[in-house]
Order: structure tokens, then sequence, then C-alpha cells
């Protein structure tokens, strides 16, 4: 491209300018109002009539929808409709001299705008609301009103440990960046913000929207402190929990309830384990839900330290169904039991635990074991012995002929037959015997368990019972 080109398209971008400029400046009112505000007007200062004058801004927001809620990340995004006003001590006309104008609208950069800013903004395609191409209300007393539509992102920390049960107060302040409170100070245009365009939000209930003007000083222009104003508006929302009631409590409380009632199914059927175990699985299935929703926080909400302790009693309710099919095992158990367990276990934690007197019906076997044994030989002898004193009273019978040699004779075989007999008897009464009393042990070791399960179940009952009513007192401690 040559010079003269160059040149030639500079003469004519400056023509054009111009012509534009010539054709802009209307003949209207409107125009030479505009002309009369604007001629010397400096954007870049600050309107006030000495240098030493405080600005004042009053600022309103109106919340017209809450768009999320994310207590992950702990921000809400909502939209919001954003007002200022400043009075600007330069823009300021007599509206009898033009026309009767009150008010005047202008493209927002040709006039002085604050350097308004959301503290808590963290949305990173957002840079602040001033330099985007917006329209401002000049009134003929030189008040500004300046209205604009935004979607903000903010940060809020959201408190879950009630959830699903939780109230949450999210602050929105707004405030000049780099003007000072010596420079310009701030107001709210109304005791609380705008709902007027609220559209109902299904999980969030608004409880207030008010707003506060506050000072604040920050001590970084040279750690001396400068105070800067803002306007707070404080949301109140509280969690509609009927969703979360029905899919998430709900269901636990079945579960833990359902847990409760396993301690009823017969000891040592497996099937009590493999029932537990399935709880157990869809327990942990809701801790997942619960996690998916809630930040990643240390401090857990009230409905996962639930979920958590619920698991574990379940866990501890399996380890201890196990043990006590254990003790129940009466394959393994052929000693008695030691006899302070016998004590206190059978007789007074039974009772306690309203099952009576355990150990009563198992001492009565225990009492006659050492009963006598059966001695054949012994009352043979003895009934043989009193035949040889009266024996000329004895009259054989029949067998008149018979020597006393031979009566001899069968005298012995007939003891040491008698003596087999008795042994096998007494073998015999000796395996039922001990039969007897392996069944006794038997029944005390189940006696046991049956205790020690009773026990687990008031303890799995009171634990979850502490657990469910301090959970009711927190969320009714909970204000709104
Ligand atoms: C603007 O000026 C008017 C009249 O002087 C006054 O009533 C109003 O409060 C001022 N507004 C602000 C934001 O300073
Ligand atoms: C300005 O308004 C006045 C009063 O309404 C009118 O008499 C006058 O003609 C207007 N001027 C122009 C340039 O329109
Ligand atoms: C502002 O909100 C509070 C709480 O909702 C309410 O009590 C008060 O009346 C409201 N003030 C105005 C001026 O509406």
């Amino acid at each position: 491209m040559g010079q003269p080109t160059l040149f030639c398209l500079a003469t004519i971008c400056v023509a054009l300018l111009l012509s534009s400029k010539a054709s802009g400046r209307g003949s209207g009112n409107d125009s030479l109002l505009y002309h009369h505000l604007f001629d010397n007007y400096d954007v870049e200062l600050r309107p006030v009539a000495e240098n030493t004058d405080i600005l004042m801004v009053e600022m309103g927001v109106a919340l017209t929808h809450i768009i999320d809620m994310h207590e992950k990340h702990q921000t809400l995004t909502a939209s919001l409709w954003l007002t200022m006003g400043w009075n600007d001590t330069h823009l300021q006309w007599s509206p009898e001299e033009f026309g009767n104008f009150k008010t005047i609208t202008v493209p927002s950069p040709k006039v002085w705008m604050p350097d308004i800013v959301l503290y808590q903004n963290v949305d990173p395609y957002f840079d602040g609301w001033s330099h985007r191409e917006t329209y401002v209300k000049i009134h003929d007393n030189g008040y500004v009103l300046w209205e604009v539509p935004a979607v903000i992102v903010s940060s809020c920390h959201l408190d879950v440990s009630n959830f699903p049960f939780d109230t949450q107060a999210c602050q929105l302040k707004f405030g000049p960046w780099i003007h000072s409170g010596f420079e310009l100070v701030m107001r709210a245009m109304a005791e609380n913000g705008s709902l007027e365009g609220f559209i109902q939000h299904p999980e969030w209930r608004v409880l207030y929207f008010k707003a506060t003007a506050n000072m604040i000083w920050y001590g970084e222009d040279f750690n001396i402190g400068t105070p800067y104003a803002d306007v707070t508006f404080t949301l109140g929302l509280q969690r509609k929990s009927t969703f979360y009631v029905f899919n998430l409590l709900l269901p636990c409380l079945l579960l833990t309830f359902i847990m409760a009632v396993t301690f009823f199914l017969p000891i040592n059927s497996g099937e009590r384990l493999s029932f537990g175990v399935s709880l157990l699985l869809s327990m942990v299935v809701f801790q997942l839900v619960i996690t998916e929703v809630l930040p990643e926080s240390d401090k857990l909400p009230w409905i996962g330290r639930y979920v958590i302790i619920t698991m574990i009693l379940m866990s501890f309710s399996l380890a201890m169904t196990i043990f006590v099919m254990h003790v129940c095992d009466c394959t393994v158990s052929v000693e008695p039991l030691p006899k302070w367990v016998r004590e206190v276990m059978l007789k007074r934690l039974a009772k306690v635990m309203l099952m009576g007197d355990l150990s009563k019906n198992l001492r009565t076997i225990e009492t006659d074991d050492s009963s006598s044994k059966i001695e054949l030989v012994n009352d043979i002898s003895d009934l043989t012995d009193t035949l040889y004193a009266n024996n000329s009273s004895v009259h054989c019978g029949l067998q008149k002929d018979v020597k006393l040699t031979d009566w001899y004779a069968f005298q012995t075989k007939m003891t040491s037959t008698l003596h087999d007999i008795e042994r096998k008897v007494n073998d015999v009464l000796d395996i039922m015997r001990h039969h007897q009393r392996h069944r006794a042990y038997e029944k005390e070791w189940r006696s046991l368990a049956k205790v020690l399960d009773r026990i687990f179940l008031i303890m799995y009952i009171l634990v979850a019972g502490a657990c469910l009513v301090s959970f009711a007192s927190n969320t009714s401690n909970e204000p709104g």
C-alpha cells in the first residue's frame, strides 16, 4: 500500500467523522440538552462540586431467580436486577430551558460511573458492570439512575450441618473497589432487597432479603487503614426438606428399624448374617447419595453422621451376631460356663433384660449330677452272704442235692456276669449323663447367647434412639 493511498484513506475517514458529527448534531431540544450537558463533561472525574465532598451512591437489588445453590462448590448463582443511583453535580439543568425535558437517557460510558463490584463474585467470565454497554437515565436535578440485569455467581458459605433441615444466609456485598470511604459512601435504597419478580425455587424458600450499609476499614493503604463503604444484601434461605425427608431420611430410618428387627431372627440361622450384610450395603448406597450432594468438608452434616453411626452399629451388630453364633455353636463348647459368667450374665443381666433368672433351671442338673451308680454286685453278694448265713433254713426246692461247691461256682459266675452287666449299665448311664450334661451346657451357652443378643439389641436401640433424639433437638434449635 503506497503513501498516497494511506493519505486518501485518512482524508475519507476524517470527512466521514466530521459529517457524522455534523449530522448527529440535531436541532431538537434533546440534542440541545445533550450538548449542554456533555460538551464540557469529564467522564473520568468524580462528579462532586468540591474535591473534598463525599459522593453518595445508593443501591438496590431485586432477586428474580435462584438459578443454582451449589453446596459442593459453595456458590450461589442467581439472576439479579441491580439499581444504582447518585447525584452528579455536573449533570443538572432547568427543564424550562429545554422544552420541559426532565430526563435524558444516554449510554453509560458517557457519564462517570462508580466502580461497584460484587465482593464475593466467583464467575471467571465476569469483570464488572461498568464496562458493559448499558444506558443511564439522568434527571434534571443531576440524579443518575443506572439499572442493569445480571447473573451473578457469588461465593456463599453454606453450613450444611443441619442438612436437610438447614437454613442458609448468603451475603451479596456490593461496594466500590478503589474509591475509599472518603470519596464515596453507599446506602441502600430500601430496608429490604426486592422480591417482586421472584420466581419460586423448588428447593429453597426465601426467608428474608435485607440490606445493610456498612463502612469497613481495611489496612491496605500503607497499613494506615482506609474505610470502604458497601451495601450488603443478606439472603436468608430455607431448604424445603420434603424431598430429602422422603428420599433420604425415611429410607434410612426404615433400614435402621429393620436392622433392629434382625435381632429377632433365630441366632444360628445364616439368614441373619446375609440379611444384615445386605442392609449394610443399602446403607452404603445412601451414604454415597449424601456425599454426592454435600461438600467435602470436615464438618459432617447430621444426616451423614447418622448414617455413619448407623453403619457402625450395623457392622457391630453383625460382628456380634457372628460372636453370638460362635457362642451358640455347641459342637465347640463342651466346657461349662465359668461361674462368674453364669452369675453375672444369666442371673443379673438376664433379670435386667426382663428375661427372668436363666440360671435357675440349669442348677438342678448340676446338683443331682453326682447321684448314685448302680451297684448290682454289692447287692448280690450281700444277698448270697445272707443266704449262707441262714443256710439251714434254705430250701433249694427241687435241687436239694445240689452240692455246696456247685453253688459256689454258680455264685462266682453269676457275680462276674452281674459285674459285666453293672459295668455296661453304668457305661450307658455315664454316656447318658454325659450327654445330659452336655445338653445342659449347650443350654447354658445358648442362654448366654440369648442374653448377649438381647444386650446388643438394647444397645442398638439405645444408640439409634439417642442419635435420632439428638437429631430432632438439633433441627428444632434452628430458627425458622
Ligand atoms: C440526591 O440529591 C437529592 C436532592 O438534593 C437528595 O434528596 C438525594 O438523597 C440525593 N441522592 C443521593 C444518592 O445522594
Ligand atoms: C423546544 O421546546 C419548546 C417548548 O416545548 C418549543 O417551543 C421549541 O420549539 C423547542 N425547540 C426545538 C428546537 O424543538
Ligand atoms: C423487610 O423484611 C423484614 C423481614 O422479612 C420485614 O419484617 C420488614 O417488614 C421488611 N421491611 C419492609 C420495609 O418491607
